[in-house]
């Protein structure tokens, strides 16, 4: 029997496809979920509370995504959400804006794979990363690493904010006319900061140790601390705040902790005011990702009234609600914030201040 070799495996006929939410009008079918039980109803709740989100003209939306979602065929959804304003920041992990969405941004694809009759040592041996059903070139995923050692290589040694190094990857795509439907050339254009907490835990931070080696004297850094204080700057600017959160993980507690660290600034900040998670966590492990909302009110973090868990996985859940509040059209109404540029101007305030203190 012939050999196999990647080819078999990486098949240009079985690329992962982007849903696209604007094709399916879902609205009846979600509002029929009301008169359901279970899953179907909890949905239809944190539809309609998103959607409100976006009908309150003085609310900004937080995305927070975890898990593997844009491998999994979600980045068009992003990248809808972003362009029609209907998400004002993103917080993520490094997986999903670095190893999948910058990652398909280079021109890479994801395969559909198969999760029941893998054989892994094969995989490994052709170079076949998995992710349940999902394959990957590896050595792709390797030029992903060198491309972002490349870009950190071009930054002036400092520390960043990971907001500051993923706006600048997205100049990076501009300048090479790269990944114009990518969520992070998206983001760059509409102004939208995202935050990547834990930023060093995933292909970029290959990228990092690469560069900080053979850079020992002068290198970029990651400020994980200024991330917070730009994420709760931006929480107290915003004041309402509305968090659509997909799967969970240190995003969702990133975001939620702005509200204590705005108070901890003296700033009047209110509770996050609509809250909607979805994820396949539970709360029984007494852990962050499958904690109810109702619970983060304990802790002072989002207001009970709007909140709404669905309990689903992210692939079958996020369609709808993200599609039934793109059908709904509450969003016609919204500017976007541009939290970008408002992060910037407080940069350039920092940096005058510092300039002032050396004279
Ligand atoms: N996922 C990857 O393939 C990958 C690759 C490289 C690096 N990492 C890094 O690992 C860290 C943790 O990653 P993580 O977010 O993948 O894992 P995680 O285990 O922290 O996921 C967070 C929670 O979300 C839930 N969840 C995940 N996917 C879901 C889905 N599709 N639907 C519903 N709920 C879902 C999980 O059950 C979990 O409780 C991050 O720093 C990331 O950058 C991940």
């Amino acid at each position: 029997m012939a050999k196999k070799t990647q080819r078999d495996f990486l098949n240009p006929k079985e690329l992962i496809k982007h849903i696209d939410i604007k094709k399916y009008n879902v609205v009846n079918m979600v509002e029929d979920f009301n008169d359901m039980a279970y899953s179907s109803r909890d949905l239809a709740r944190a539809a309609k509370i998103y959607n409100m989100m976006l009908a309150d003209k003085n609310c900004a939306v937080i995305l927070c995504l975890a898990g593997s979602l844009i491998s999994a065929g979600l980045k068009k959804l992003v990248v809808d959400l972003v362009e029609n304003n209907m998400v004002d920041a993103i917080c993520s992990t490094g997986a999903n804006m670095i190893d999948q969405d910058f990652f398909e941004a280079l021109g890479y694809k994801h395969y559909k794979g198969d999760q029941h009759f893998a054989d892994d040592n094969l995989l490994r041996d052709l170079h076949i990363d998995r992710i349940y059903d999902t394959y990957i070139n590896e050595d792709e995923l390797k030029v992903c690493d060198e491309t972002i050692y490349k870009i950190l290589n071009t930054l002036e040694p400092r520390p960043y904010s990971s907001r500051e190094i993923l706006f600048e990857i997205g100049k990076w795509l501009e300048a090479r006319n790269k990944g114009k439907d990518s969520i992070i050339y998206a983001c760059y254009k509409k102004g939208v900061p995202i935050f990547v907490p834990a930023f060093a835990d995933c292909s970029a931070g290959f990228g990092f140790v690469a560069h900080q080696t053979e850079r020992p004297a002068a290198h970029v850094t990651l400020d994980g601390a200024k991330d917070f204080l730009e994420l709760t700057k931006l929480k107290i600017k915003a004041k309402e705040t509305g968090l659509l959160m997909l799967a969970g993980g240190v995003p969702k507690n990133f975001v939620q902790d702005t509200v204590v660290a705005a108070e901890i600034l003296g700033a009047e900040s209110p509770m996050h005011k609509y809250a909607v998670q979805v994820t396949v966590a539970d709360e029984r492990d007494g852990a962050l990702s499958g904690s109810t909302l109702k619970e983060a009110s304990s802790w002072g973090k989002v207001s009970t009234t709007f909140e709404q868990m669905v309990y689903a996985e992210c692939t079958v859940a996020a369609p709808l609600i993200a599609g039934y509040a793109y059908h709904k059209k509450a969003w016609k109404g919204r500017k976007g914030f541009n939290f970008q540029k408002f992060l910037q101007e407080e940069d350039a305030k920092i940096l005058k201040a510092k300039k002032a203190a050396k004279k």
